[in-house]
C-alpha cells in the first residue's frame, strides 16, 4: 500500500452517505435500501466502529453485483406467539432487513412486555450498536446477537470453528443518550483487521493467529481470530450461534456461510433480539434515573495511574460519535478514492478464503 493511500481524509457525515449511498446504487441496489445501509455504515464510522462502516462498502457493492443479495426481498414477519416471532428477511442486504424489522419488534415488546424475534436469513449486517440505540430511544431495554462466518479458533484448537459473533445491550436514560454497549465475543471484531489493512497498521499480537496458529501482528497474515477471555469467550460465542443460528434452524458453527468464498448465493445469516419493557417489572422512569445514577457513580470512580476517567461500558463510542459530527469523519483516504470512482467494485474479494 502507497503512502497516500494510508493518509486519513476528514469527511462530513453527509458527505459519505451520499458517496455510500451513490455507489451501492450504482451496484443494483434500490435507492431506498441503499439510503439505509448508507445511514447505517455513517453511524458506525461517526461512532469510531469503522470495522463497520465505510469500508465494507466495496465488498458489499461486489456481492450485490455478483447477485449474492436478493435485491426485492419479500420480508415478512412471523407472529409465533404474544411474544415471540421470526422476521423472514429473504436474504435481503442485513441492514435493511434488520432495520425493517425492528418497527414490529419494538411493537411486539410495548404490547406484551417482551420480544424475542429472530431474524432469519439476510445478508452481513453490521454494528448492532445502530438497531439497538433506536430501541432504547424507544424507551426499552434491548440485546441482539448476530451469527458470522466461523473464524475463529476454538479454545485450545486450531482451526476455526465459531464466528466473530457479536452481542449488544441498550437501555434508555432519563434526559441523555441511552447506554450501549456492543461488543464482538473475539478480541477483536474481523473488521477491525480490516480497518487495521486498510490504513497499513500492525495488529497487537493477542489479536489473532496465522497459518500456524501462532500469534500474529500482520494483519495481511491473519487465519484465525482469538476468543475474548479465553474460553469464556469461546463459550459466549457458542451461546450466540445457538441462540441467532440453530434456534431459527439456520446453519451453524462451522457451516454458516463465508462472508467472501461465493458471492454470487445468499448467506442465510441469523440475529437474535430479546427486547424489554421495563415498565412490566419496575417503574420505568425510576429505572431511567437509577441508570442516570449509575453512570455518575461511574464517572465519579477515581481513575488508575494512565487513565484519564472512567467511562460507563460504551461511552468511548458515544464521545467519539459527538467529536466527528462536529469536526468530521477519519477516513482511510484509499476508501474514499473508491467511493469517489466510477469503478462499482475492484472485483477482489469473490472466491476468497475467510481471510481475504
Ligand atoms: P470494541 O472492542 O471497539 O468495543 C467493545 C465495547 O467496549 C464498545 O461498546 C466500546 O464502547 C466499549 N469500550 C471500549 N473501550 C472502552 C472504555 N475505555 N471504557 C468503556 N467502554 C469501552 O468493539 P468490537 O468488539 O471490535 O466490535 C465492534 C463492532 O463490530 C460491534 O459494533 C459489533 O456489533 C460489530 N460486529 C459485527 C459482526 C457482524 O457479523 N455483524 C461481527 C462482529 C462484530
Amino acid at each position: 500500500m502507497s503512502q497516500e493511500e494510508m493518509l486519513l481524509v476528514t469527511i462530513q457525515a453527509e458527505e459519505l452517505h451520499e458517496l455510500i449511498k451513490k455507489k451501492l446504487v450504482s451496484a443494483g441496489l434500490e435507492a431506498s435500501q441503499a439510503d439505509e445501509v448508507a445511514n447505517h455504515l455513517v453511524y458506525a464510522d461517526l461512532s469510531g466502529i469503522h470495522s463497520h462502516g465505510a469500508v465494507r462498502v466495496e465488498y458489499y457493492a461486489e456481492r450485490i453485483s455478483k447477485g449474492g443479495v436478493t435485491l426485492h426481498p419479500k420480508m415478512h414477519f412471523e407472529q409465533t406467539g404474544e411474544s415471540t416471532g421470526i422476521f423472514h428477511g429473504d436474504n435481503g442486504i442485513g441492514q435493511y432487513v434488520v432495520n425493517e424489522a425492528l418497527e414490529p419488534i419494538i411493537d411486539m415488546a410495548k404490547k406484551s412486555g417482551l420480544a424475542v424475534v429472530g431474524i432469519s436469513k439476510m445478508s452481513h449486517s453490521g454494528t448492532m450498536a445502530y438497531y439497538l440505540e433506536k430501541v432504547a430511544r424507544a424507551g426499552l431495554v434491548g440485546i441482539s446477537m448476530c451469527q458470522s462466518d466461523p473464524m475463529v479458533v476454538p479454545f485450545g484448537g486450531r482451526e476455526n470453528y465459531f464466528g466473530t459473533n457479536p452481542i449488544g445491550f441498550a437501555a434508555p436514560r432519563s434526559g441523555h443518550e441511552p447506554i450501549v454497549f456492543d461488543m464482538a465475543t473475539t478480541i477483536q471484531a474481523w473488521g477491525k483487521i480490516l480497518d487495521a489493512r486498510s490504513r497499513n497498521q500492525d495488529i497487537p499480537p493477542t489479536w489473532a493467529v496465522d497459518k500456524d496458529g501462532l500469534p500474529t501482528t500482520n494483519p495481511h497474515e491473519v487465519q484465525g481470530l482469538l476468543p475474548i477471555a479465553g474460553p469464556k469467550g469461546y463459550g459466549l460465542m457458542m451461546i450466540v450461534d445457538i441462540l441467532a443460528g440453530s434456534l431459527l434452524g439456520l446453519p451453524f458453527g462451522k457451516h454458516v456461510t463465508s462472508m467472501y468464498a461465493d458471492l454470487t448465493s445468499p448467506r442465510n445469516l441469523g440475529q437474535l433480539f430479546i427486547i424489554i419493557d421495563p415498565s412490566r417489572f419496575t417503574n420505568a422512569d425510576e429505572f431511567a434515573e437509577q441508570i442516570n445514577r449509575m453512570v455518575e457513580e461511574l464517572h465519579s470512580i477515581e481513575p488508575a495511574e494512565g487513565f484519564e476517567s472512567v467511562l460507563y461500558p460504551g461511552e468511548r463510542n458515544k464521545l467519539v460519535y459527538l467529536k466527528n459530527q462536529e469536526n468530521g469523519i477519519p477516513i482511510p483516504k484509499s476508501i474514499i478514492d473508491y467511493l469517489k470512482s466510477n469503478q462499482v467494485h475492484n472485483d477482489q474479494f469473490g472466491g476468497k478464503g475467510a481471510f481475504a
